[in-house]
Parts: structure tokens; sequence; C-alpha cells
């Protein structure tokens, strides 16, 4: 079983937003055994939370569900239990490396999965709100992310 953590700043915009597009994803690949998904944040003032309204808002609207998503803190367990942590900006990567003591981590940057894009940030929709955007580059991230799981994993070809 392969385990993937999206990691944002506060677990209500980005990396929720993250985890219930790929789960999507997972679900019409039938491939929701082979591959875990859960998303965290930097920050605990969310903490049990479901996402933001303009999260939820454009994943109604492209009717993919956020059931039992709620925004939890990273913790140091988190490196032993995931096989992809993929920071959203930045930021986030240099905060995770900051967090981890310990000199093995093994993050990778979201926007590495989304093409012909030069910013190396999913730019936070709770500062600029622009979920519609966000929600096309997470999309097209997740897409690309999807690839090279399956590529490393030798996961079976889409339909
Ligand atoms: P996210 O957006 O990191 O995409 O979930 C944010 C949500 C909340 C805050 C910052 C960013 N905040 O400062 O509360």
């Amino acid at each position: 079983m392969i385990k993937v953590l999206f990691v944002c700043l506060g677990n209500i915009c980005r990396s929720p937003m993250a985890e219930a597009i790929l789960k999507n994803l997972l679900e019409k690949e039938e491939l929701s055994k082979e591959v875990i998904v859960d998303s965290a944040g930097i920050g605990h003032w969310h903490i049990g939370k479901q996402p933001h309204e303009g999260t939820k808002n454009i994943l109604d609207q492209n009717k993919i569900t956020y059931e039992g998503i709620s925004a939890r803190q990273v913790q140091d367990s988190d490196w032993d239990r995931f096989d992809y942590i993929i920071a959203m900006d930045t930021q986030n990567m240099e905060d995770l490396r900051a967090i981890r003591e310990k000199n093995d981590v093994k993050v990778r940057l979201f926007m590495d999965y989304v093409e012909g894009e030069e910013s190396n940030d999913v730019p936070d929709p709770y500062f600029t709100g622009n979920f519609d955007y966000v929600y096309d580059l997470v999309t097209e991230g997740c897409k690309g992310l999807l690839k090279e799981i399956k590529e490393q994993n030798q996961l079976k070809e889409e339909k």
C-alpha cells in the first residue's frame, strides 16, 4: 500500500483539496485500495475543522466528495507513515524541513507535478480568494503525481 500526505499551512484550503481530488482520481481508476491519501497542516489553528467554504464550493461544483476530511497538524510520525510527502508551497517545504530534526526528509513540491508553470507555489486561496485557479492547478498536479506513483510502483494502467 502506497501512502501520500499533502501538506499546506492551515490544512483547510489547498491540501484537503488535493486530498479530495486525488482520492477521486484513484476511485475512478479503482486504485483506492492501493493508494491511501491524507493531508495535514503546518499550523494548529484549524484542527478538527472541515475544509474552507471556498474549497467545499469548488469541490461541490465538480461533484468531488470531501466527506470525512478534517484538519490536523503535521506530526513527526508522518515521516515514517508516508511514502510521498508533498508540500503545497516552498514555505511549507521549508517549515517541514525545520520541524523534522533528522536529515532524512523526502518532501516534494506539489508544483513539480504541474507542467508548464513557472511558480513553485500553489497560491494560497485563503489570501487570494481564487479557488477556481487553485482547483485547476491542483487537478493538474494530482494527475501528474498519480502518473508518477503508477510508474514508480508498477500499478496497473488506466483502463
Ligand atoms: P491553506 O490556507 O494553507 O491552503 O489551508 C490557509 C488557511 C488558513 C490560514 C492560512 C492559510 N490561516 O492563517 O489561518
